[in-house]
């Protein structure tokens, strides 16, 4: 059972007024919810650097497929991988362009070595990773 914990923070007034604000606009229902999220995306993203732990997400990346090699790189490097990706999703953009959006599950410094492999494939426009961690 996770129980929640009840902890003071003091914080400068206008940095406060600056939360405050942002849990506003962004539509947040309280302070608590929003220090919650902030904390696990910041903890999901260290973990992400620092490379340790399972973690979740997606690739989205943009490719022309006439790149010297690039779909017979791009499958060998995700059959490479094969333990971390659950599945890959193809759109054919255009005529030159594929959108590829790879969903992974593993360890983090694996997934970062894939993704930073796929940026060394010829002809690759664009990658965005967005990676969580279950906090
Ligand atoms: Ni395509």
């Amino acid at each position: 059972m996770n129980s929640l914990i009840r902890f003071g923070v003091a914080v400068p007034s206008t940095l406060l007024e600056e939360f405050d604000s942002f849990i506003e606009r962004k539509g947040m229902p309280n302070r608590s919810e929003a220090l919650r999220q902030l904390i696990r995306e910041r903890l999901s993203r260290e973990m992400w650097v620092s490379g340790s732990g399972v973690v979740y997400g997606t690739v989205t990346m943009m490719y022309d497929h006439h790149g010297k090699d690039v779909v017979a790189a791009l499958t060998a490097l995700q059959h490479e991988y094969g333990e971390s990706i659950i599945c890959t999703t193809h759109v054919h953009v255009d005529h030159h362009h594929c959108l590829e959006c790879i969903v992974l599950k593993g360890d983090a410094g694996e997934i970062r070595r894939f993704v930073e492999a796929l940026g060394t494939l010829k002809g690759v426009k664009s990658i965005e990773p967005s990676i969580s961690a279950i906090l």
